[in-house]
Formats: C-alpha cells, structure tokens, sequence
C-alpha cells in the first residue's frame, strides 16, 4: 500500500480568502430572511381560523423583508466592487471560458470526469444557477413591493411602488408569482444543501467552512488557471 502523504499534500494547497464578509453576511441575513418570510408567508397564505395575530406575522414578514430587500442589494452592489470571485462575470456565464466550462462542469455532475473542475470560486455551472436564485429573490421583492403598495398606509412613500402591479400583470398574477418563489427558493435549498455537503467532502477544499470562514483550500494552479480537468493524471 503506498503510504500518506499528508504533509506534501498540504503544502500543494493554498489558503485563499475567497469569500469576502460582504459576500458571507449577505448570504446568511438572506438565508435567515428566507426561512422568516416562508413561514410568515405560509401563514398568510393559509390562515389558521380564530388563531389570529396575523397583524404580528405581517409585520414580521415585512420587517425580513427589509432584511432580504438590503442584503440582496449589498451583494448586487458588491458585484461590482468584490474581489474576483465576487464579481457579476462569475455568475453570469458571458465570458468565453466560463461558458465553455459548462459544459464540462455538467459532465463532472453527471460522472463522466473524474476529477472536479478546478475553479477557486463558483464554478461555471454553479454561478449560473445562483444568477437564477439571485433573480427569483428579486422577483420576490418586486412582487411583494408591488402588493405592499397597495395596503400600504395612505401616508406611505411604498405607494411609489404602485406602478409594479401592472407591470406584473395585475395583483393577483404577482401574488401567485410570489407564492411560486417561495416554493422554487425552499426546493433550492434542499439541494444547495445536500449538494454543498457532497462537493465539499469530495473537493476536500473547505467549500462548507468556506462560507462561514471565506477561506478555501485550493490546488495553486487552480488560482493561477481556474479550468476543468479533462484527463485523469497516471499515479506515480
Ligand atoms: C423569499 C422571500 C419571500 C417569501 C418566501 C415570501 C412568502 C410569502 C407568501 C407565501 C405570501 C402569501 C401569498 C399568498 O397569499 O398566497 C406572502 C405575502 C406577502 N408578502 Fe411575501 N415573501 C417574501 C418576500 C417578500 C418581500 C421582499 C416583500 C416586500 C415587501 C413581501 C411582501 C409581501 C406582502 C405585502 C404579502 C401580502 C400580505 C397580505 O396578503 O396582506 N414578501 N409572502
Ligand atoms: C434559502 C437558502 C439559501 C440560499 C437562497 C442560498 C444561496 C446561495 C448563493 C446565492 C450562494 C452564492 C454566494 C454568492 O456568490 O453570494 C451560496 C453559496 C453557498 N451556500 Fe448557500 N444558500 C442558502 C442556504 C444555505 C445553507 C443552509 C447552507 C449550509 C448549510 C449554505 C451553504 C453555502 C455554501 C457552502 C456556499 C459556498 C459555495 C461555493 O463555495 O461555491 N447555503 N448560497
């Protein structure tokens, strides 16, 4: 049996400061939100009889609301000021290489490569599918703005937001719209999940401690070429 190499093995790793604390609350104040405003929501949704401080649920919901509705701006806006692994062209997939690594990132899902795709940040096909989770959360609050607007108190500046229910296609399409998001966003947490527990046993780079800590343990070459890895080395 060829022996452990634990200390050479360390020592090919590096410690990067991937995940910026912008970057870290945001995701964690719009996970909390997300949880609150479900089961606010769902409450709405579904009055339980003569139980009713649905008074106090509504302005919980609005008050995570705030919470979501500013966390979610921050990371847009850190879009544009983060550090590389931060910025919009990791989610988005416009740049040349990271549209062609879909494909083979899909591949590395599916069992077809053995080994991970080297990218430091989010990989190409991840980043995708948070730019869809970072929009359902804005169709979330454009539709609860819009439905806010409307039972707001005639004093309120939220009257601004009256002009979205059209737009939406009326209310009652925007409350639909919103009690849909809700469902997409809780089926994504569910896999989010499991998946990031799975990738960061099998990448053995720190990924789940990563968002807590921003710091992942990555191959250097990976920093200096984030790629998929196509053919398997031979051992030595
Ligand atoms: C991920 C975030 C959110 C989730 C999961 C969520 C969930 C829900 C659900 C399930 C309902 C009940 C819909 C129905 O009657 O079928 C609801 C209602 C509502 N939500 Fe949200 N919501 C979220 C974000 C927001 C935001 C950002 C706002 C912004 C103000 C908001 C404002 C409202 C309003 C005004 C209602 C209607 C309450 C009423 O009927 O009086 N929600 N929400
Ligand atoms: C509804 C709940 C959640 C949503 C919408 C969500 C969304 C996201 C998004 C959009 C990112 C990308 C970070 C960024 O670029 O800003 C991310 C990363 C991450 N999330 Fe979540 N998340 C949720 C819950 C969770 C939970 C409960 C955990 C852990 C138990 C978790 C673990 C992680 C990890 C480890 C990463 C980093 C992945 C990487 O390095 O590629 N998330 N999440």
């Amino acid at each position: 049996m060829r022996p452990l190499r634990p200390i050479e093995r360390s020592t090919e790793l590096a410690r990067v400061y991937v995940w910026e604390w912008p970057v870290r609350v945001a995701h964690w104040v719009i996970v909390g939100a997300i949880l609150v405003l479900s089961a606010t929501g769902y409450v709405v949704a579904h009055p339980p009889g003569r139980w009713a401080p649905l008074g106090t649920v509504k302005a919980v919901h609005s008050y995570a609301a705030i919470a979501l509705t500013l966390a979610f701006a921050s990371r847009v806006a850190w879009m544009f000021i983060g550090n590389r692994w931060a910025q919009w062209d990791q989610l988005l997939p416009v740049r040349r290489e990271r549209w062609r690594g879909l494909g083979p990132t899909l591949e590395w899902y599916l069992f077809v490569l053995r080994k991970p795709p080297g990218y430091v940040g989010h990989n190409p096909l991840a980043g995708a599918i948070y730019t869809l989770v970072f929009l359902i959360e804005l169709l979330m609050i454009t539709t609860g703005f819009a439905m806010y607007s409307v039972s707001a108190p005639y004093w309120s500046p939220m009257h601004a937001f009256g002009f979205l229910g059209p737009l939406l296609g009326g209310l009652q399409t925007a409350r639909w719209l919103h009690h849909a998001g809700m469902w997409l966003l809780l089926g994504f947490m569910v896999h989010h999940v499991y998946s990031a527990v799975l990738m960061s046993q099998v990448e053995a780079n720190a990924t789940m401690e990563s968002i807590f800590s921003g710091y992942k343990f990555v191959p250097e070459e990976d920093v200096v070429s984030p790629r998929v890895r196509r053919a398997t080395p031979p051992s030595p």
